[in-house]
């Protein structure tokens, strides 16, 4: 069998975005430190009955909090498997999971990543980062509360990052299902940190009756990695 294959011409690997993505992973390490420092208040919040999470979220404005590089590789190489063209992230931080998303856009052809962060200076340092790998053409990041500025995206979606606070993995979901191809990919992360919140979330996903079919990749803090089959288009 003669068969040609084609070699990739760019890829995560083109040293742009793979110094940007080396140089992020590398600064974000420092969220250690945030989270030491997050520590008493969060302790604080627990005894007032609330969760450890109450206490650290003012402290996470200095916190990349990103997907791992195997995560982040194993979205590139969905979104290059489904020629993902329109992309939608909740939860763009410095900008981390966008650069893996709008490099498989590109490498794809061209298309968009519709990024969401309520953090003005999250999402001026994530446009610089974005910036830095090459991609800013393949990026738009909306400000404020993804629950409003990511309501009138438009269909079809490709694929779906959900990385924001857990609490709006769920309402996102029921957002976005409308838009949804058949064949596209939902991701979500921190499954398994976040497992009480996230267990409705789960649920959904196993429960045939909404359309999904799902697993828990092991990779990160377990991304649940669920593709949608419940539409016609
Ligand atoms: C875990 S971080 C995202 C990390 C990013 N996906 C990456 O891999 O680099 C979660 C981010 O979601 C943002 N966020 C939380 N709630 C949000 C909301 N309602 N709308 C938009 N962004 C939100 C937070 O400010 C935080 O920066």
């Amino acid at each position: 069998m003669n068969m040609q294959v084609k070699p990739i011409q760019r890829g995560l690997s083109e040293p742009r975005v793979k110094e940007t993505l080396a140089r992020l992973h590398k600064a974000a390490r420092g969220d250690a430190l945030v989270f030491l420092r997050g520590l008493p208040d969060a302790l604080a919040a627990k005894a007032r009955g609330k969760s450890l999470f109450d206490g650290f979220e003012p402290h996470m404005k200095n916190a990349f909090i990103q997907i791992s590089h195997g995560a982040g590789e194993a979205i590139y190489n969905t979104a290059r498997a489904i020629n993902a063209k329109r992309i939608v992230e909740f939860g763009t931080s410095f900008g981390v999971s966008t650069i893996y998303l709008a490099c498989a856009v590109r490498d794809n052809g061209g298309g968009k990543v519709i990024g969401s962060e309520l953090e003005p200076t999250k999402v001026a340092a994530a446009r610089d980062n974005i910036n830095a790998a090459g991609l800013s053409a393949y990026v738009e990041i909306r400000e404020g509360d993804a629950m409003k500025t990511l309501a009138d995206v438009e269909a079809p979606v490709d694929l779906v990052l959900l990385d924001g606070w857990k609490d709006l993995y769920m309402p996102l979901l029921q957002l976005l299902t409308p838009k949804l191809r058949c064949g596209s990919a939902v991701f979500a992360d921190n499954i398994n940190t976040f497992r009480k919140t996230l267990r409705p979330y789960v649920t959904h996903m196993r429960d045939p009756q909404n359309g999904f079919v799902t697993t828990t990749l092991s990779t990160g803090s377990g991304l649940e990695y669920s593709v949608y089959v419940g539409s016609e288009n």
